[in-house]
């Protein structure tokens, strides 16, 4: 019996661990958690309310007309502008407001073209180290229309 004084302090040791843990949770986890998921449900309207960043394909192609000229002689028309030079929807809304950065080609292009064995055997690919010999891709390739010859 004396030994039994031991466990059940150490059992109350443990509940009140259990009683303050439920307590601090209750306290900080935000309401309707766990409604829809592991997550905030009012989350979704956080996100909902960022505007969009994107303009897309079509907004560029009217006034960068000789761009598009370009492109249509290359496979690369298959890929939408912002995919390469990010989203532009404020320069698309006003031009004179920001200047878009050019993309770095050092960079932009292994984002697509690294070789990696998970990509289909027919998707263009390069081990861009060996392949560029370390010069940025567009020394080579113009990037609106990369075939060479
Ligand atoms: C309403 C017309 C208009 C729309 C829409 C538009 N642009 Fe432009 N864009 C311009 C003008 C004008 C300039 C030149 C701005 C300057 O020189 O200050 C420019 C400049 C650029 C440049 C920089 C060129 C350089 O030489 O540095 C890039 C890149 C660009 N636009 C990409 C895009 C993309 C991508 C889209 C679509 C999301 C787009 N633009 C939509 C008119 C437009
Ligand atoms: C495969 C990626 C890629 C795609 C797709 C692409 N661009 Fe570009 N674009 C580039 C890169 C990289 C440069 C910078 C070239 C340089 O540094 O000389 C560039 C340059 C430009 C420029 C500056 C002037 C010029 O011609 O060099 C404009 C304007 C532009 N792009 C608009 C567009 C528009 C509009 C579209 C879609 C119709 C588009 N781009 C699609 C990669 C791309
Ligand atoms: C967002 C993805 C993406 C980026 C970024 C990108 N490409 Fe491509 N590239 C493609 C796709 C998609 C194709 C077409 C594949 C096909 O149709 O077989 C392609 C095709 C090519 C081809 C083969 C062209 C041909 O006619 O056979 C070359 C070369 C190439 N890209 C070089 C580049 C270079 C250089 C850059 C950087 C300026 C670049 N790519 C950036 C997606 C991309
Ligand atoms: C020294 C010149 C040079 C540089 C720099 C260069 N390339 Fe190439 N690349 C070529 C030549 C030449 C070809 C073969 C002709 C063609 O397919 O257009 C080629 C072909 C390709 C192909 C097509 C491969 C295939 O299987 O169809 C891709 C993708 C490519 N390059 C991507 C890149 C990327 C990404 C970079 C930058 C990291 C780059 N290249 C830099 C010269 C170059």
């Amino acid at each position: 019996m004396k030994d039994a004084a031991h466990l059940l302090r150490l059992a109350g040791l443990f509940l009140g661990g259990f009683i303050i843990f439920v307590l601090v949770r209750q306290a900080l986890m935000p309401a309707e958690f766990g409604k829809y998921g592991h997550f905030r449900p009012g989350a979704l309207n956080d996100i909902r309310a960022h505007t969009v960043t994107f303009a897309g394909r079509a907004a560029c192609e009217m006034c960068h007309d000789d761009q598009l000229t370009v492109l249509k002689k290359g496979k690369h028309i298959g890929v939408s502008c912002e995919a390469c030079h990010g989203p532009q929807s404020i320069h698309a809304d006003d031009p004179g407001k920001t200047k878009p950065v050019l993309p770095d080609t050092g960079k932009l292009c292994a984002q697509c073209h690294e070789a990696n064995s998970a990509k289909p055997k027919k998707f263009p690919q390069v081990i861009t180290k060996d392949h560029s010999g370390g010069e940025v891709c567009k020394t080579c390739h113009t990037p609106h229309n990369p075939k060479i010859s």
